[in-house]
């Protein structure tokens, strides 16, 4: 019986994509580092720091920890300008609906983000309240795909995570999703998630009768 649903948060709740992407560019010119929206691609999913060293990788001067912290940082506190610019209009089709739905249907919410900021984008948004658990990502030692922070947020609902079902648009995400023992809704097309047990191409498609089959 389904107990609870995991969420993730960019391409699934809304697109904050597009604002890493736009921190990480400012941070890349000033650096004189090739990046754009296609390599921006790589870092869905991916924690702050694994992002930085992927945009390095394409420059060829050497950081320190120390620098790489630092620069980090200022990508991070460009990005919390930002987020500031998210109202609940970002939220993406159908999201408010469906996370209503389960709450009437007593089935248990939670966040299962890589962002440390997860939960201010869920406060800009206006949907704070409609999740029972947010996963806190800085306390999660291995990324998706591992499936740890899948698991944190099922222990945090106090649900069996052979009774959740999680949501992703990325395929790593999945992957985590499979290894923590859920079933796995793609937001995407068997073509970007060959793994997924079933595939919408919104959330606006699902519901919680169709998320219980
Ligand atoms: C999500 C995004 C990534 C981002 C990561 C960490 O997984 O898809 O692009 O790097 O979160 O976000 P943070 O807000 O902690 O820097
Ligand atoms: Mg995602």
């Amino acid at each position: 019986v389904l107990g609870g649903v995991l969420f993730d948060l960019d391409g699934v709740i809304t697109d904050t994509a597009e604002l890493h992407y736009q921190a990480w560019k400012e941070l890349a010119d000033e650096l004189g580092i090739p990046f754009d929206r296609e390599y921006n691609e790589k870092l869905k999913g991916v924690d702050r720091m694994a992002s930085l060293k992927l945009i390095l990788q394409n420059g060829d001067r050497k950081f320190s920890l120390e620098d790489m912290q630092r620069l980090a940082d200022r990508k991070n506190e460009r990005y919390r300008e930002l987020l500031l610019t998210l109202t609940p209009e970002a939220l993406l089709p159908g999201v408010r609906k469906l996370l209503k739905a389960l709450r009437r249907d007593g089935i248990r919410i939670a966040l299962a983000s890589a962002s440390r900021n997860a939960a201010t984008v869920l406060d800009r948004l206006g949907v704070t309240d409609l999740f029972d658990f947010v996963a806190d990502a800085g306390a999660v030692a291995l990324q998706k795909p591992d499936a740890e922070i899948f698991l944190n947020a099922a222990e945090g609902l106090g649900v069996h995570p052979l009774r959740c079902i999680g949501i992703e648009d990325a395929e790593a995400g999945v992957v985590a999703i499979h290894r923590a023992g859920m079933q796995a809704v793609g937001i995407g097309t068997e073509e970007t998630l060959p793994d997924a047990d079933h595939h919408v191409s919104s959330p606006a498609e699902l519901n919680p009768a169709l998320l219980r089959e």
